[in-house]
């Protein structure tokens, strides 16, 4: 077995409410990432999953279990982490490379070195063409992967993506889940993406991991048994991708409040 980029054990949280009370967000969390691996977390909206993001990038502290991220605990501003948010905000007075150089000037790598890697990046994202416009004379996809650049800059070794692709319509989600899965082909990174999107759980990890609704606990585990590289476009003609779906669907549909 290899070794475990990020080791979640018996972690529960519990946020103060503004009555006095408190409120559950997680309960008795156990996870474990292995290196290289891409998982995905999906569960019911308010089941802990952004909260679990935050514990294990140091933003929230752990009030009970433990979690180590490459074999330390969890810290702000670990180079070896990049976490994009749901909606990244690019800064809006720096052009596109300004933003996706922005990680590596804070970690003070020199000019040129940051101008070739944002360009080579900015480059696989399709960005090329747009290096010198600013965030607003973009499309909210090409915003999305200039967000993506920028979080690949400085290579970190786990990434962890939260709804990444959510705020996207169906075919620029599509196009960007696709060159998202070339590009972790050869970054050799591990993955922790959450998503709603169970096809985009399937097409892109190597397990699927179900949470219960609030608090969230872990529910199920699934294997993605689907090989490497995958067309992601002709994922839907495959019968043992529909059968996975199924399955995943069954256990996340009966933590759904239905109205
Ligand atoms: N800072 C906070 N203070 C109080 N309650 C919070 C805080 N952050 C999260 N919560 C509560 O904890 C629960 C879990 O929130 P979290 O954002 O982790 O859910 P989620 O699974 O990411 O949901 P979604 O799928 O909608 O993004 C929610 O009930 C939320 O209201
Ligand atoms: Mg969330």
């Amino acid at each position: 077995m290899s070794n475990a980029a990020i080791k979640v054990d018996g972690v529960s949280h519990a946020f103060s409410t503004r009555s006095g009370g408190t409120w559950q967000a997680l309960q008795s969390v156990s996870l474990v990432i292995h290196e290289g691996e891409f998982l995905a977390i999906v569960g019911p909206s308010g089941c802990g999953k952004t909260t679990l993001l935050n514990l294990i990038a140091g933003l929230e502290p752990i009030q009970s279990g433990s979690i180590y991220v490459n074999n330390h605990p969890p810290r702000l501003d670990d180079p070896d982490l990049g976490y994009l948010f749901a909606r990244d905000a690019l800064l809006p007075w720096r052009t596109i490379e300004g933003n996706a150089e922005l990680a590596m000037e804070l970690r003070g790598i020199p000019a040129l070195e940051r101008h070739n890697r944002a360009n080579e990046l900015l480059h696989e994202v399709g960005l090329a063409n747009n290096v010198d416009a600013y965030p607003a004379q973009l499309s909210q996809g090409m915003r999305q992967r200039a967000a993506i650049a920028r979080t690949l800059a400085t290579d970190p070794s786990v990434l962890m993506l939260d709804e990444p692709f959510s705020a996207l319509d169906a075919q620029t989600k599509l196009t960007l889940q696709a060159s998202f899965s070339k590009l972790w082909a050869h970054l050799q990174a591990t993955v922790l993406l959450i998503t709603h999107d169970l096809s985009e759980a399937i097409a892109l990890a190597d397990r699927v991991v179900v949470f219960t609704s609030s608090p969230g606990r872990v529910k199920d585990t699934f294997d993605v048994p689907i090989p490497r590289p995958r067309e992601l476009k002709s994922l839907q003609a495959r019968s043992d991708y529909h059968e996975l779906y199924e399955k995943i669907w069954l256990s996340l549909s009966a933590e759904v409040k239905w109205a």
